[in-house]
């Protein structure tokens, strides 16, 4: 490749997805029905921890940041496929790009780093009950949310560093939805070697560590209950721990159906599902996850909505 003949490259044309020309309304309207419904619902959540006092617990201020970062994850991506789903030509600045895969990394790493706080604090919670609100203080909540930022600001940010360094020849037409950091380091035309190594690292600590530690939580847990086996024990547990192993199985399952399913064989069409599954559903279906299968937050949506009668009412 004659690096002196190369043009540089200003904007990528994102493919989209792989649906008929026919279809394309058709899941217009679904993508942007499910996008809204992502958005209202994290943001009923978020409002509804904030309002009630009840819900003032480090559970509860852990899922107001999950849901916040669902709700800012979801909206990296999918705007931006709406968007082009509509245009003639659906083109993306080089800018606009990296500063998506930058977002992208970040938002979906901080959903990492929550799901582990939020085991820790389900394990400190069923393990040493007494203890809970002395070891789980407003003070350690907040330096796991602050660390949690660090980490992925930074890991975002040693990405998009190193994509930024790559240049750019003829082609930018990405087989994708989004700028998807695999997806562009095909593009590249200097030596992406650096960039693989770092990925494959960085990838191994960012996804297996938190999902170790979160396994190491639950089996604390899981011990606990069997040394004092009582139905109402098992019950508890299933009740406090249900939506969280159920939010974490959705997250890595997803994650780890891609790593298994490796892109070797053109398989574009499955990492477009996948990737449909974890940027539009998963953050589509924690709110329901948390919000239908628990009493607290029932209860203080019935009191807003008792209060807004009220309001209007009088
Ligand atoms: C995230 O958690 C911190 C620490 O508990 C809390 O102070 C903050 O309000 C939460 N943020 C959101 C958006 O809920």
């Amino acid at each position: 490749m004659i690096r002196r003949n190369q043009t540089v490259i200003s904007e990528f044309l994102l493919l989209g997805l792989p649906i008929q020309p026919e279809n394309q309304n058709l899941f217009y309207v679904l993508f942007l029905v499910m996008y809204l419904t992502t958005v209202l619902g994290n943001l009923l959540i978020i409002i509804l921890i904030h309002l009630d006092s009840h819900l003032h617990t480090p559970m509860y201020a852990f899922l107001s940041n999950l849901s916040f970062s669902d709700l800012c994850f979801s909206s990296v991506t999918v705007p931006k496929l709406l968007q082009n789903m509509q245009s003639q030509i659906p083109s993306i600045p080089y800018a606009g790009c990296l500063t998506q895969m930058y977002f992208f990394l970040f938002f979906g790493d901080l959903e990492s780093f929550l799901l582990v706080a939020m085991a820790y604090d389900r394990y400190v919670a069923i393990c040493f009950p007494l203890h809970y609100t002395s070891i789980m203080s407003p003070k350690l909540c907040l330096s796991l949310v602050v660390l949690s930022w660090v980490l992925t600001t930074f890991h975002a940010m040693l990405h998009t560093l190193l994509m930024a360094r790559l240049s750019f020849c003829a082609d930018n037409v990405i087989p994708h939805f989004f700028c998807d950091m695999s997806a562009l380091l095909k593009l590249a035309c200097s030596d992406t070697h650096a960039n693989e190594l770092v990925i494959f690292i960085m990838g191994g600590i960012i996804l297996v560590v938190p999902f170790v530690l979160i396994i190491v939580s639950y089996a604390q847990i899981v011990s606990s209950i069997l040394r004092v086996p009582s139905a109402r024990g098992i019950c508890k547990a299933f009740s406090t721990c249900g939506s969280h192993l159920s939010v974490v199985s959705l997250f890595y399952g997803t994650v780890i159906g891609l790593y298994l399913c490796p892109s070797a064989n053109s398989s574009t069409m499955k990492e477009t599902i996948m990737a449909i599954m974890y940027t539009v559903v998963t953050p589509m279906l924690n709110p329901f996850i948390y919000s239908l299968r628990n009493r607290d937050m029932k209860g203080a949506l019935g009191q807003l909505l008792c209060k807004k009668k009220n309001l209007f009412g009088s």
